[in-house]
């Protein structure tokens, strides 16, 4: 069964700066927790227990956010204060990480193949930390919803959501034919089009399930939209071949890797999660 997740954290986050000149985008908090630490969790729920971080220049504070501090544990040990440290105690407790760095900048697609060695054969998850995703109420993550999808279907399954007009050229788009509610069989995909292009309003968000041949895909997907080595492409190349599936998830997405999202996100978080 599905074991690994991939984790691509090398980009900039230019939309952050200052913020991020010297910290990294994924170590921003919503509220007290970094970006990244939810995405993890959220796999670990899927049972996604082998991370895979595919990071660059200038992200080592990610690395050793799932590590251990021997300073801080020593000066907090049977203090009140040590509370604090129970949910990334409990994530580097239920998880194992490795990296592999991307040395240039050329795309998510280029990204995930970085990540080929730490993946190997099997069928891994994918998620993109800039879209948080809460389930609401008590039901399962996205990607635990798309592992259990998974099991049925055994392909690559990208998840979507229906995004405003004014949205579209941001994101993946995806056509498909419906084969049950919320689920699509993909039958076009388009990068980041302008609206007049987009196949239809069902957006890419950033949680993926992808079987292992998608690698090689990868490595012959020319450069696609802004010159970059595109998922999206090599996805539908995957889906002419064979089968991808589009999954309407059940949850709420933040886009965090925007301004307004991010405060979207923390408000919502500390209403509902921390004061809640
Ligand atoms: C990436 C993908 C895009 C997807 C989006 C979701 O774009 O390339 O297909 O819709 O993530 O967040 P990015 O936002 O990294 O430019």
């Amino acid at each position: 069964m599905i074991k690994k997740c991939l984790f691509p954290v090398a980009g900039y986050g230019t939309r952050f700066l200052p913020a991020t000149k010297s910290m990294p985008k994924e170590m921003l908090p919503v509220v007290n927790k970094p970006l990244v630490q939810y995405g993890v969790e959220e796999a670990i729920e899927a049972g996604l227990t082998e991370i895979g971080l595919v990071t660059g220049r200038g992200k080592r504070a990610i690395a050793d956010h799932f590590d251990v501090s021997y300073e801080l544990e020593h000066q907090i040990a049977g203090t009140s204060k040590e509370e604090f440290l129970s949910s990334i105690r409990d994530v580097m407790h239920k998880a194992t990480f490795s990296m592999t760095r991307q040395q240039e900048m050329r795309g998510l697609g280029d990204a995930i193949l970085n990540g080929r060695r730490l993946i190997g054969d099997e069928p891994f998850g994918v998620v993109l930390s800039d879209d948080l995703c809460l389930n609401s109420g008590e039901g399962d993550g996205v990607l635990s919803q798309m592992v259990q999808l998974y099991k049925q279907f055994r392909c690559s399954i990208v998840a979507i959501q229906e995004v405003p007009e004014d949205q579209i050229s941001k994101f993946g788009v995806i056509a498909g034919e419906k084969l049950k509610d919320g689920i699509f069989q993909v039958t076009d995909m388009v990068e980041k089009p302008p609206v007049e292009e987009a196949p239809s309003n069902l957006a890419i968000i950033g949680r993926y399930i992808l079987t292992p041949d998608i690698f090689e895909i990868i490595e012959n997907t020319p450069p696609g939209k802004n010159g970059e080595i595109q998922l999206t492409d090599a996805l539908l190349t995957q889906a002419k071949a064979g089968c991808v599936l589009g999954y309407k998830f059940k949850g709420t997405r933040f886009d965090c890797g925007s301004v307004d999202g991010f405060v979207e996100a923390t408000n919502f978080v500390y209403n509902n999660i921390y004061k809640g």
